[in-house]
């Protein structure tokens, strides 16, 4: 159903992979909201996956962008706004990758070249897009900029490894940056902590199975999925959030506020 809540918005989203992928389904639920986008991935990315077969779905341009390069991201913004004839309304960071994860060093074993490369790419990129955005005054007024992120940023998920810490930088960088773009530009900057979900870079983790079938127990509601996220997305790039700004946003059925469920409770009991 589409109320048309992103009607006469243009926006940038960072991160489709493939039809799994966060940044997929916000980019199909945000044209069905009227909203009209660019699309960018890693050229590594653009190789490996699937993003044209999305841009000709939803007759997107792509402009392929590394999010840790500088320059990458400040010709992004350039041909967007050349391709809107405007600025921009809403921005999508779902980006995220540990080299420590991929190669399964542990987390009190973790080698530090690896983890300041999933550091740049999963966290640092964000404050670079802030940054770019801002200083090109790149983003219209009541604008919204959101990234996404997981609750390893506050509880310890031992195999979520150097990725929670990223998450925690990434949480941080939101609310630190998203005060200078309220005040300055009146723009809202904000994270929102989903729920693990089956896509390339959760499953990357390990034991992920487990992790997902865990969550589910634990959250009243269940777990959110993609589609639900997507539509969560929708909502703060809408008009009618406009003063909800510097918030890491749980989007997790539940989980986060959650000490232990009966389910959980029962099958803990039956093993004992
Ligand atoms: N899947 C989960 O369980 C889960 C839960 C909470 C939060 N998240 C977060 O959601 C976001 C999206 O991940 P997803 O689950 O859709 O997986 P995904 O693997 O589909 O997406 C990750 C994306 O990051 C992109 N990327 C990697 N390096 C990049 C770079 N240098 N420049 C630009 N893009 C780069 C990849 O190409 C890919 O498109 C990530 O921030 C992830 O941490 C995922």
């Amino acid at each position: 159903m589409s109320n048309n809540l992103l009607k006469n918005k243009n926006g940038i989203i960072f991160g489709a992979l493939d039809e799994n992928s966060i940044a997929w389904k916000t980019a199909e639920k945000i044209m069905s909201q009227g909203g009209k986008f660019v699309l960018t991935n890693a050229p590594v990315a653009l190789r490996m996956g699937k993003l044209n077969e999305l841009a000709e779905k939803t007759n997107s341009p792509v402009i392929p962008a590394d999010a840790t390069n500088k320059e990458d991201l400040e010709n992004l913004i350039e041909k967007s706004i050349e391709h809107f004839n405007g600025k921009i309304d809403f921005v999508l960071h779902s980006i995220g990758m540990s080299v420590n994860v991929r190669k399964g060093k542990v987390y009190t074993d973790l080698n530090h070249d690896w983890l300041t490369k999933g550091w740049d790419v999963s966290a640092v990129s964000f404050h670079k897009l802030l940054q770019v955005l801002y200083n090109k005054d790149a983003m219209n007024k009541w604008g919204s900029i959101v990234a996404l992120s997981y609750v390893a940023a506050q509880r310890v998920f031992p195999n979520y490894n150097d990725m929670a810490d990223n998450k925690a930088y990434l949480e941080s960088v939101a609310r630190s940056f998203g005060y200078f773009f309220g005040k300055e530009k009146k723009v809202r900057v904000n994270t929102i902590s989903q729920s693990p979900t089956p896509t390339t870079a959760g499953k990357g983790v390990k034991g992920f199975d487990g992790f997902i079938t865990y969550a589910e127990k634990m959250s009243p509601l269940g777990n959110a999925n993609a589609d639900e996220c997507a539509d969560y997305t929708v909502t703060l790039f809408s008009d009618l959030t406009k003063k909800v700004t510097l918030q890491n946003l749980y989007h997790d059925g539940g989980f986060s506020n959650v000490g232990v469920s009966q389910e959980i409770v029962d099958i803990v009991s039956k093993n004992n």
